[in-house]
């Protein structure tokens, strides 16, 4: 007989009405790399048709099931069930609006991602070919354009529970930086006025949880931490 997994999942319907709770349910371990995902899928088909949360890729590629697993943050697609201590506790992003059991509201967060103007702008006239950069530049955006916007460092970061409102959060202030660095972009200065701000930037303590949240192991609070730096020798 199959080994069985025990999880222990967030439920809530707002259009049946009742309290959020969390719902038992045991799968099989079906291979040895089984995945969260891969216990979600079975609960979805086989038990329970109406659990219901979001999933596209299935490889830690389009951020979308970015989920609170045992209290940490990650994407249920790429976690190993094994290692994880049972009855996996598998609810949805911290401090966000629940729509529906593990949906949730991600508007404003794709709205903070919206105001760093997450684009390409210049003034010099557009070249016959393209916009070169050396390899050099290029290399310095490893580490920024890897982002899958999947949520996870923002809504496990404290600053951002308390003041998500004005404060960026580290995901938008990750892709401001990646802008900033961009060796082709030409509106480094208004970029950073847009960023200069006791709330929408400097709410960051270095907390660090964002870093360690992160499935693609990037590193949110050094870009923020380069911001600051500009800043700095801005003023200087
Ligand atoms: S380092 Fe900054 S952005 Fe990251 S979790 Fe801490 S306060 Fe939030
Ligand atoms: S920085 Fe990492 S955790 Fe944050 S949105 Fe991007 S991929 Fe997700
Ligand atoms: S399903 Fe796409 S990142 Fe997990």
């Amino acid at each position: 007989m199959a080994e069985m997994i025990r999880l222990s999942v967030f439920r809530y319907d707002p259009e049946k009405g009742g309290e959020p709770h969390m719902q038992s349910f045991e799968v099989p371990l079906l291979n040895a790399g089984m995945k969260l995902l891969d216990a979600l899928n079975y609960i979805k088909w086989e038990l329970d048709g109406t659990l219901t949360y979001r999933r596209s890729c299935g490889e830690g590629i389009c951020g979308s099931d970015g989920l609170n697993i045992n209290g940490v943050n990650g994407l249920a697609c790429i976690t190993p069930i094994e290692g994880l201590k049972q009855p996996i506790h598998v609810r949805p992003l911290p401090s966000m609006h629940v729509i529906r059991d593990l949906v949730v509201d991600m508007d404003h967060f794709f709205d903070q991602y919206r105001q760093i103007q997450p684009w390409l702008q210049t003034i010099t006239p557009v070249p016959e070919h393209e916009r070169l950069q050396s390899p050099e530049d290029r290399a310095r955006l490893d580490g920024s354009y890897e982002c899958i916007l999947c949520a996870c460092c923002t809504t496990s970061c404290p600053s951002w529970w308390w003041n998500g409102d004005r404060f960026l959060g580290p995901a938008a202030l990750l892709h401001a930086n990646r802008w900033i660095i961009d060796s082709r972009d030409e509106a480094t200065g208004d970029r950073l006025d847009q960023v200069e701000d006791a709330f929408r930037l400097y709410r960051c303590h270095q907390i660090m949880n964002c870093m360690e949240a992160c499935p693609k192991e990037l590193n949110p609070t050094a870009a923020i931490d380069h911001i600051k730096r500009k800043l700095l020798a801005r003023k200087s």
